[in-house]
């Protein structure tokens, strides 16, 4: 599975972090920046990875800054991109079982690394659970977009 991954300068020290833990979990990386502490509007990094997951060049995407709060707010103005702003594991669980999200976001400001860690092996290793109710939710939402 393929997984874009971005930041800005708040979450830089976080993504460097999570891209070898992520590959090692057996999957391909490819980070959209930014590449250094250096100050980034995150607009920019959260609607290129969006797009880019939207556009079905990715099976996933993860953003990060600070809170996590601007990236997701982004992400999900993206058509087809269902955004989870987690800060546990049970989000992450939760989300992927009845929201099929397709993008996590996090805060590196909100949670350490441990804890970041621990969110994205489940959320990227949790299916979706497929009962009619999420489906239907889902395509309410699909209806909505279109
Ligand atoms: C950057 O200072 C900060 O605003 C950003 O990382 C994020 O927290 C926005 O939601």
């Amino acid at each position: 599975m393929k997984i874009a991954i971005g930041s800005d300068h708040g979450g830089f020290a976080l993504k460097q972090e999570l891209i070898p833990f992520i590959e090692k979990l057996g999957f391909d990386v490819k980070d959209f920046g930014c590449p250094d502490e250096n100050s980034v509007d995150y607009p920019d990094v959260a609607f290129a990875v969006a797009e880019a997951v939207a556009a079905g060049e990715f099976s996933r995407g993860i953003i990060i800054c600070g809170t996590g709060i601007g990236v997701s707010i982004c992400a999900n103005k993206v058509k087809g991109i269902r955004c989870a702003l987690c800060t546990d594991e049970t989000m992450a669980r939760l989300t992927r079982e009845h929201n099929d999200s397709n993008m996590l976001a996090m805060g590196a400001r909100i949670i350490g690394s441990e804890a970041a860690k621990g969110i994205v092996s489940t959320w990227l290793s949790t299916p979706f659970s497929k009962g009619t109710r999420h489906i239907g939710r889902i395509s309410k939402i699909e209806k909505y977009e279109a």
